[in-house]
């Protein structure tokens, strides 16, 4: 062992050496391009599909540490976070870097609470969408629509103008949640009341009818502001990764958080939570367990909401939704799914299959449970995700727009196609 921190590579083509920096446990993609470089060779590349093992940016956002089931915000864990915050004081956290004070603290709530409102056209717009279009659809094409609306969002390098858009995000998108919803279901739209907390009037604009006002149950409230919490930021998923990209080219944070949004409605992103409510739904009660598991075994079934790419460890979010289910189960009755899934947990966490594979229950396993217990149908499951995962977006799109290193997100591709071919006009290749 030594000190030194580089890695000596030997080129074998050519038998020469060459010496590379580690900084961080990285090595530079850029120095691997110096590896075998002449007038007719690029040099060495990474090929990296999927970013498995690509570190595109240095960031002091979010920290996982998947073996341990660590997250941490800004260095604050996770469990204290949702134990003892508001979904706006982790906003303001993962934002601005650190807690805030009393008065930076209520001058934000004042900000966020006052820009809640949307255009009437924006409404409109809504509005023009058919009585089934998707949630997920309508929302991202409301927040693209709103840079068309501010259109100094543009001035990126601005601080007030930045400020001023990440507000007017964070603040808007729970109403463009919320109307999305209400549209499915041939309700109108609740406007904002913003006497509430930012969750409390989130459930106002849901579920508000003919009420003067609506009384959000505060336990419904506290169980959604730890939900939004939850979802706030994971350092660099495909959807931040998304909005990362499309943010380098500079362009308006609304355009960018769009990107994000599009990335989520994936299934492979926002939509597990659905696929585990429709996995417990078939597996409909608690004596068909064993038989559904001795399936996933036998590699007939998956157990949706089980295993993820970088947790090898009990998702510290899952312990802390399970708690949640708890409240919202007292408020709305207990799901009957709730004892499938619970046995489901019980049985796999015991079974060898899975200890070995480290599979542990992620944060979808019980938060479909929830949604469903509130009465959201699966398609609202991501906007949900959505609307919390903002501030995480707008968090990491600040810090790569002051990041001197970064650069506009254009990778290397391997080309495998024909090399000058001579073209035959149409006029003699149908003849
Ligand atoms: C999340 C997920 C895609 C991570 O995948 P990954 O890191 O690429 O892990 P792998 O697919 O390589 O899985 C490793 C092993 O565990 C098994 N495995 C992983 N997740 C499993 C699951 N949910 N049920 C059953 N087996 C599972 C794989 O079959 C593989 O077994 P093998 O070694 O015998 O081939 C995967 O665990 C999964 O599909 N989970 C269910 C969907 C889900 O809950 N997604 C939400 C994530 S937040």
């Amino acid at each position: 062992m030594t000190d030194k921190q580089t890695l000596t590579i030997r080129d074998n083509r050519s038998g020469e050496e060459y010496e590379v920096e580690i900084t961080d446990g990285s090595i530079r993609a850029a120095d691997l391009g110096k590896i075998g470089k002449s007038d007719d060779d690029p040099g060495l590349s990474v090929y990296d599909p999927g970013f498995t093992n690509t570190a595109s940016t240095r960031s002091a956002v979010t920290y996982i540490d998947g073996e341990k089931g660590i997250l941490e915000y800004r260095g604050y864990p996770i469990e204290q976070l949702a134990e003892s915050s508001t979904y706006l004081e982790v906003a303001y956290l993962l934002i601005h870097g650190e807690l805030p004070t009393k008065e930076q603290h209520d001058q934000w709530v004042h900000e966020i609470t006052f820009h809640t409102f949307v255009h009437e056209n924006l409404k409109s717009q809504l509005q023009g969408f058919r009585y089934d279009a998707h949630p997920m659809g309508m929302l991202l094409s409301s927040v693209g629509a709103l840079s068309t609306f501010y259109p100094e969002a543009n001035k990126i390098k601005d601080p007030q103008v930045r400020h001023d858009q990440i507000v007017r995000m964070i603040a808007k998108m729970p109403t463009l949640g919320a109307w999305a919803f209400r549209h499915a279901q041939g309700k109108p739209y609740v406007y904002p009341d913003n006497d509430l907390s930012y969750t409390e009037n989130f459930l106002s604009m849901l579920f508000r009818m003919s009420e003067p006002k609506y009384d959000p149950d505060p336990r419904l409230a506290k169980a959604l502001e730890v939900l939004f919490i939850l979802h706030a930021d994971h350092e660099q998923n495909a959807s931040t990764n998304a909005v990362r990209s499309v943010g380098s080219s500079q362009v308006d944070p609304y355009s960018a958080v769009t990107a994000g949004i599009a990335a989520l409605y994936g299934p492979l992103h926002g939509g597990a939570n659905e696929a585990v409510l429709k996995m417990l739904k078939r597996i409909k009660t608690k004596d068909n367990v064993p038989a559904f598991i001795e399936g996933v075994k036998n590699g007939e079934e998956r157990l949706m909401g089980f295993g993820h790419r970088v947790y090898k460890n009990y998702d510290p979010r899952a312990t802390i939704i399970k708690k949640a289910c708890d409240d919202v189960f007292e408020v709305t009755g207990v799901n009957p799914l709730l004892e499938v899934a619970q046995e489901l947990e019980k049985i796999a966490l015991e079974d060898e299959y899975f200890v070995k594979r480290k599979l542990y229950p992620n944060v979808d396993f019980y938060s479909g449970l929830i949604y469903e217990a509130l009465q959201f149908p699966p398609e609202m499951f991501t906007v949900l995700f959505a609307i919390p995962r903002t501030s995480g977006w707008l968090a990491q799109w600040l810090e790569l727009v002051d990041d001197p290193e970064q650069k506009i997100a254009r990778p290397k591709q391997i080309y495998t196609g024909a090399r000058q071919l001579d073209f035959v006009p149409s006029s003699e290749r149908w003849k």
